[in-house]
């Protein structure tokens, strides 16, 4: 097999950081089929080995899980080619078609690493070049539009000119090897199926927290936030993953039917329930690490005023047979305490214990994590064997701890090769489809109309904690407390 894979936006961070190093992984490992060829588009006045030199100078720069092999980047930048492109002139297309037709190839990738803003008219462009035939693919990176109105309008450009099986969008969440495992855990195992229902469990909670703040993204932050930025895709899809029907095979349109009945089965948020059940923080100063970080609002590119949330703990409802009453709550924030990404699945409790209470208020628990390392523990209570005498014959928290690392001894692939790999190989099944796109986004509406009119309604929390203190009051009003509580 052949193929051709093009970045726009070939210069760009994404690009340098993910893109490539991604590319170069699967190419060192063997991992790409046949005879391919990469071509960065881009601004920036470069040819083919000016471009191999300045990626191989930021390649310098980034932290590789194994030693930087001089070797195989050779071989690989052999690979690597360069155009300069000016996205608003249509001999640029022209020129990039003629690069695409020098050689046939089987698959053909067009990856959009722009600004979303762009997306409509390179696309619209490509269409007049005649680069929307069927063996054309064409990857969108989020954020896909600022609210539903403008989703649409973005994919509606994009479908003018390609065909829905030709659109591969991102959420590199779905590339994460633990969501990999969720599924596996689900469907490839009996073990779980009968228990997951809200007969056995009795809330999901879903975390995804980062230690680091907007970095050098604060203009783009400042106009987007936590809501639209984590929970409308990343959260929403690991909901769907955790909370859908064993779908009838793993073709894409079977995972991504199910998880759409997922997202239209949210129960809608009234104004009344934005104010009760979700709750949003900005950061303050504050500490991490034992570093002093300064405020949100100090950050470049932010408004000095912003209301902006960097945080955002909500309860959301999955209203069907299967999970009517169970609450999913899910929590996302910047400048936390630490950086992890986790989903806990909390059994109810035996009906009647024969057992003094427990050591620890335990139920049993199920913890998919995905970061910072993946693994997945199962929280189970046994009899405690310690001396001490007020412990005797009590019952005591312990865990099977799955390790992939250990398990399978060797790295995990990155979520971005796993998707790079997935589109050259046409398999949509780890992309979002823009019918789950628009109920993620129909779903989450109601709360940015609220906040909009109640901007006083953003917390502030302190850099280094874990948000607002009505994040802890959300869950602990039903009884739940937070994992870094218990
Ligand atoms: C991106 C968000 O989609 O995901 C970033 O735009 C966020 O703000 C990032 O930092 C988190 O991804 P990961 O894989 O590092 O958890």
């Amino acid at each position: 097999m052949t193929y051709k894979v093009i970045f726009f936006g070939g210069t760009g961070d994404l690009a340098w950081r993910k893109l490539m190093p991604a590319m170069y992984e699967a190419f060192r490992h063997g991992a790409l089929p046949g005879e391919g060829r990469i071509l960065a588009a881009a601004r920036e006045r470069h040819d083919d080995a000016s471009y191999r030199l300045w990626l191989a100078e930021r390649f310098s720069q980034l932290s590789w899980a194994e030693p930087f092999c001089e070797q195989a980047f050779a071989q690989f930048a052999e690979q690597l080619h360069y155009l300069p492109m000016d996205l608003s002139d249509p001999q640029s297309y022209t020129q990039l078609r003629a690069w695409i037709d020098r050689e046939p190839a089987d698959a053909i990738v067009i990856y959009l690493a722009t600004a979303p803003k762009l997306f409509t008219q390179i696309c619209l462009s490509l269409g007049k070049a005649g680069l929307n035939r069927s063996s054309i693919r064409i990857v969108l990176e989020k954020p896909l539009g600022h609210d539903l109105e403008s989703a649409i309008e973005i994919n509606e450009a994009v479908l003018s000119v390609f065909k829905e099986q030709q659109v591969f969008r991102i959420d590199h969440y779905l590339g994460k090897q633990s969501v990999q495992n969720l599924m596996a855990l689900r469907f490839g195992n009996s073990l779980f199926e009968p228990l997951w229902r809200r007969e056995w469990i009795s809330s999901v909670q879903i975390t995804i927290a980062e230690d680091l703040g907007v970095e050098k993204r604060g203009a783009y932050y400042d106009h987007s936030g936590a809501l639209r930025d984590m929970v409308q895709n990343h959260l929403l899809q690991l909901l769907c993953m955790v909370a859908m029907e064993p779908p009838s095979s793993d073709d894409a349109d079977s995972v991504r039917d199910e998880k759409l009945k997922v997202l239209r089965s949210l129960r809608p948020f009234s104004a009344a329930d934005v104010a009760q059940y979700v709750v949003r923080g900005q950061y303050r100063a504050g500490s991490i690490a034992g570093h002093a970080v300064k405020a949100y609002r100090d950050e470049p590119g932010v408004d000095p005023e912003s209301t902006t949330e960097t945080f955002v703990a909500l309860r959301a409802e999955v209203e069907n047979w299967r999970w009517a009453g169970v609450p999913f709550f899910l929590r996302t924030g910047k400048r936390l305490a630490t950086r992890g990404a986790e989903i806990v699945i909390n059994f109810r409790p035996v009906p009647h214990s024969i057992f003094q209470a427990p050591i620890g208020s335990e139920n049993n628990r199920l913890v998919i994590r995905l970061q910072p390392e993946d693994s997945i523990e199962l929280h189970l209570l046994a009899k405690a064997s310690r001396r001490d005498r007020a412990e005797q014959g009590r019952l005591a928290p312990v865990a099977l701890d799955l390790d992939f690392k250990e398990a399978f001894g060797s790295q995990s692939i990155e979520a971005y090769e796993r998707l790079l790999r997935k589109v050259i190989a046409g398999r949509l099944d780890l992309f979002v489809r823009f019918d789950e796109q628009r109920a993620a986004w129909s779903w989450v509406m109601p709360i940015l109309e609220s906040w909009a009119q109640h901007p006083e309604t953003c917390r502030p929390y302190a850099a280094g904690t874990w948000g607002p203190p009505a994040a802890s009051a959300l869950t602990a009003r039903e009884g739940i407390t937070w994992p870094e509580e218990r």
